[in-house]
């Protein structure tokens, strides 16, 4: 079995139907692309995976767990993170201090009552850790609203890493950045997949192509279809879909 599954989703604004019956799977240490123009149901169906909008019909599994009427703290607990289009880090906190809370956040209580003295010091360890692992770890005591843009992009991955996630949702993670900052987002997503599964949200089709195993193209809140990079970039119908707005063909 799939370690995520979407089945037969539905979600409706008024006479829209923004997600028509999307069913996608994600693989243990797959990063699943999912692409499709402006207005297409993206965001719409990662708010209903990650339980910031109920949906009207269909089903979400994790790791064999329905997830579809649970709360988002519950999800979260279960192995499913996102990061935000709009980021969540506290911006008068040192980066060091946003890592403690988010890690504080997501530590359990056996954790706390089983080291209630060691437990202060582990955080910090752990939140030491976590910079170290998207590359900041030369930040930890800046104050996080003084990172450039593309480092507080990168604090947020490390702040959903905090939840030790089996899923990570990534909604267009590039989103803002310059070349620079792009590639070094690109080669921290292409980690992850060592430690979870990513479901990745992305216009920028050169980043979609080089991290994707698998993606699957949205239009109108309907899969049109779902493959490998280069099986989507061969099809003609997800070509004139592209045409006139992003080219898939310049993307390798
Ligand atoms: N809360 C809402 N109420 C009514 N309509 C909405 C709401 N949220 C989204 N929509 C509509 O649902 C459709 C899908 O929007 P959504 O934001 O999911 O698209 P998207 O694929 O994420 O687009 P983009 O690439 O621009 O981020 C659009 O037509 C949008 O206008
Ligand atoms: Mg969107």
């Amino acid at each position: 079995m799939s370690l995520f599954q979407v089945q037969g989703l539905v979600k409706r604004f008024g006479g829209l139907l923004a997600t028509d019956h999307v069913s996608l799977t994600v693989e243990s240490g797959e990063i699943h692309a999912l692409i499709g123009p402006n207005g297409a149901g993206k965001t719409t169906l990662v708010n209903q995976i990650s339980g910031l909008l109920a949906p009207d019909a269909g089903r979400i599994v994790l790791d064999g767990q329905d997830l579809t009427h649970l709360p988002m703290h519950r999800r979260v607990a279960l192995g499913l993170s996102r990061c935000f289009q709009v980021t969540r880090i506290f911006p008068n906190q040192s980066v060091r201090d946003n890592l403690v809370l988010a890690v504080q956040a997501h530590s359990g209580s056996s954790f706390r009552f089983l080291q209630p003295r060691a437990s202060a010091h582990g955080l910090y360890e752990r939140a030491e850790q976590l910079a170290e692992r998207v590359g900041l770890q030369h930040q930890l005591d800046g104050l996080a609203g003084a990172l450039p843009h593309g480092a507080q992009r990168t604090l947020d991955v490390a702040l959903a890493l905090a939840a030790k996630p089996k899923l990570l949702l990534l909604d267009e993670p590039m989103a803002g950045m310059g070349p620079d900052e792009s590639l070094q987002m690109v080669e921290l997503i292409d980690t992850l997949r060592r430690d979870m599964a990513v479901l990745l949200i992305e216009h920028d089709m050169d980043a979609v192509f080089r991290l994707a195993d698998r993606i699957s193209v949205l239009v109108y809140g309907r899969v049109l279809t779902s493959g490998t990079p280069d099986a989507i970039r061969n099809n003609a119908e997800v070509q004139a879909v592209y045409l006139g707005t992003e080219t898939l063909e310049t993307a390798e």
